[in-house]
């Protein structure tokens, strides 16, 4: 079958080296696409956000599968454009996109499916959520409901804090219309972790667990970022959690899902946190692969990925599709100097490629540009740099010995990703 993935960065690399693999796949498109997926797509200059061009571009080329990666297209409808054109879709229509599109929709129906959850208010009026915070004392967390590129969900130490953020949000519009309304909720204790699952909208394919490293600094330090490195798998999800995460979370999703009549077919993506008593709660829901949980899940996952996830389009898909391989995959991504904040692009990238000659190392490009035959970074996040092995400590060596060999002006990454499965003594 002939793929085209949307998209460009980190996850929709990784997505297009993976379905390039699948032995039922015989080309892959991807728009607009990195310079890095060059080896195994041809690349077309559609914007994420132009629906006209990108069903226009899928027509054209007769592909027979269109794999959405970002939020901003799947919220925007482009699912349901591409499936109006009789050609098959993997990501959820608008309707079910507002998952992560609107974090006050994804409460509420996970307060009416009973999914565990922190205790949350969501508000309008400016006046009403500075009234509602002034009553309460201790850490909060204000989100802003709508698409704030992973930046709108700030956990303020106090009130004082949460009225500033809500000020911020809600009058100084930082996050623009997104912040329209926002949610104040609980905030909660424990580890973090990132569970995928593939549905049809009737069954669910969840995909092995991982962990983000949010935050820009080592020990979890900093302000938060799109992600500055993943692992996976995450020891901290246990096989009993995955069961409590499937009865309690995925499943009742799912469900109410099914009842309100959206029909979803894609990625659920449950980002938790996991209690002392090793229960799951959600802190959020998103609508597609994690970013950059991919670049750790997908080469994980063995079997033929594209046929999956044309099934899961088509409504058939066969839970028992897929399985993940032993072993460990961990990615540590080199960011531009500054970020998340302002940074300088167009820096050559030195040492690309040395990865061709070393097993078990792969480096996904996420913001990254070609200029005058040079290879020159375009964005906070450059590359991914990521390595397979037996256990967690084996990738984690990989990758950065793969990350010593790659330079570029300003080039910063944190030397600590994956510390909480190490610390767990557990070497996988
Ligand atoms: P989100 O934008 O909802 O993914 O949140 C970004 C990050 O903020 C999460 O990965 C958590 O680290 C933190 N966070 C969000 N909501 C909560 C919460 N209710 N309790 C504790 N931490 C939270
Ligand atoms: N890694 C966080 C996200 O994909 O939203």
């Amino acid at each position: 079958m002939k793929v085209l993935v949307v998209g460009s960065g980190g996850r929709e690399h990784t997505l297009v080296w993976r379905l390039a693999r699948c032995p039922s796949v015989t080309s892959v498109i991807a728009a607009p696409g990195n310079v890095g997926m060059s080896p195994d797509a041809e690349l077309r200059a559609v914007a994420v956000d132009d629906l006209d061009g990108m069903v226009s571009l899928a027509r054209e080329e007769e592909v027979d599968l269109v794999v959405v990666g970002p939020e901003i297209p799947l919220t925007l409808g482009l699912a349901d454009r591409v499936r109006e054109a009789g050609i098959p879709c993997f990501g959820p229509g608008a309707e079910g996109a507002r998952l992560e599109g609107s974090k006050a929709w994804a409460k509420d129906l996970m307060s009416r499916a009973g999914i565990p959850t922190s205790g949350y208010r969501t508000f309008t009026d400016y006046g009403k959520a500075i009234a509602f915070l002034e009553k309460g004392e201790g850490p909060i967390v204000v989100k802003a409901s709508g698409l704030a590129a992973g930046k709108g969900s700030i956990v303020c130490a106090d009130r004082q804090e949460a009225k500033e953020t809500v000020r911020a949000i809600m009058e100084e519009k930082r996050f623009g219309e997104a912040g329209d309304t926002v949610v104040i909720e609980e905030k909660l204790e424990g580890e973090e972790a990132s569970i995928l699952a593939i549905t049809d909208g009737r069954v669910l394919l969840p995909l092995v667990a991982s962990q983000d490293h949010k935050a820009v600094g080592e020990g979890d330090t900093g302000p938060n970022t799109g992600g500055m490195g993943a692992y996976a798998p995450a020891p901290v999800v246990t096989g009993e959690l995955m069961v409590k995460v499937n009865t309690r979370v995925m499943q009742p999703l799912l469900d109410i899902l099914t009842t309100d009549g959206i029909d979803y077919r894609g990625v659920i993506y449950a980002g938790l946190m996991i209690d002392d008593e090793g229960d799951p709660w959600v802190i959020e829901f998103n609508c597609r692969f994690g970013d950059p949980e991919s670049q750790v899940v997908l080469p994980l996952v063995e079997g033929d990925l594209a046929r999956a996830l044309l099934d899961a389009a088509n409504g058939d898909l066969d839970p028992a599709a897929l399985s993940i391989a032993g072993g460990a995959a961990v990615c540590v991504v080199l960011a531009s100097g500054g970020y998340p904040d302002s940074y300088e692009k167009g820096f050559p990238i030195h040492g690309l490629g040395q990865e061709t000659a070393r097993e078990n190392l792969i480096v996904f490009h996420a913001g990254t540009a070609e200029r005058e035959g040079d290879i020159v970074t375009a964005g906070g996040r450059v590359l991914g740099v990521t390595a397979l092995g037996d256990d967690i400590a084996s990738a984690v060596d990989l990758a950065y010995s793969g990350c010593a060999g790659i330079d570029f002006e300003g080039v910063y990454y944190r030397r600590d990703i994956a510390w909480r499965a190490l610390a767990r003594g557990s070497g996988n």
